[in-house]
């Protein structure tokens, strides 16, 4: 499978959001990344709900949406119903993981679970079978622009071999500090998503970075 790329909305200036929205419509990015921050689960607060129709309405692609929130479980029907297409929630958030990534996929969305820095791949044994989306970060979440964890590599790796092995087609994504630098790396490793905040729109040209970012290991 060709690798998808999702550029986080987070980086973009918030004056011009649908200039921000239009760049992942005018692209080759797959999926366009949401961040939504508690300042609970995660020190920063960045935003909720409320932007969540602009998005539904302004984003014709796939909207993954980031919950870096504590208690996830009360806000998955209406994240669901503002237009998420991907809902990702915490492992470190979730007291009962499974239940919750069940309670998405009943509401029609594809269900991804994160894990931070200092969490193991291991601690998702027995709940691989049931996510769609894995999502490794690579930076501890609550803001962007920052540097790329390199133990990251490994974890994705063992990841890659945990699924293969078990013959399961969850999708590893990466989010944190991922850019020309280390997409392709990422990839190699076994990577499927790739999230990029600061190096997309913060370059000079969006549109081109994202094609160069979609167009690594092809021909
Ligand atoms: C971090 C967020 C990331 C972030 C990525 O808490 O989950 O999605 O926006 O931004 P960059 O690519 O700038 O690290
Ligand atoms: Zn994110």
């Amino acid at each position: 499978m060709a690798h998808l790329i999702a550029p986080s909305i987070l980086a973009a200036d918030f004056l011009h959001l649908k200039e921000g929205i239009d760049i992942v419509n005018n692209s080759n990015a797959d999926w366009l990344h949401i961040d939504v921050m508690d300042g609970h689960f995660v020190p920063n607060i960045s935003f909720g709900l409320a932007l969540m129709p602009a998005f539904k309405s302004g984003c014709k692609k796939t909207k993954d949406v980031h919950l870096m929130i504590s208690n996830p479980d009360q806000y998955l029907e209406a994240f669901v119903y503002e237009g998420a297409d991907v809902l990702t929630v915490h492992y470190e958030a979730c007291d009962h993981l499974h239940r919750t990534v069940q309670r998405i996929k009943e509401l029609g969305a594809k269900a991804g679970v994160a894990i931070n820095p200092h969490t193991s791949v291991d601690l998702l044994d027995d709940i691989l079978e049931e996510v769609d989306v894995v999502c490794v970060m690579s930076v501890n979440p609550g803001y962007g622009g920052q540097k790329f964890i390199y133990q990251t590599l490994p974890k994705v790796r063992k990841l890659r071999a945990k699924l293969d092995e078990r013959n399961l087609d969850a999708l590893i994504e990466i989010d944190g500090g991922v850019g020309m630098q280390n997409a392709e790396s990422l990839l190699q490793a076994g990577a499927n998503v790739l999230v990029a905040g600061s190096s997309v729109y913060k370059s000079k040209n969006p549109v081109e970075t994202i094609a160069r970012l979609k167009n690594i290991g092809q021909v």
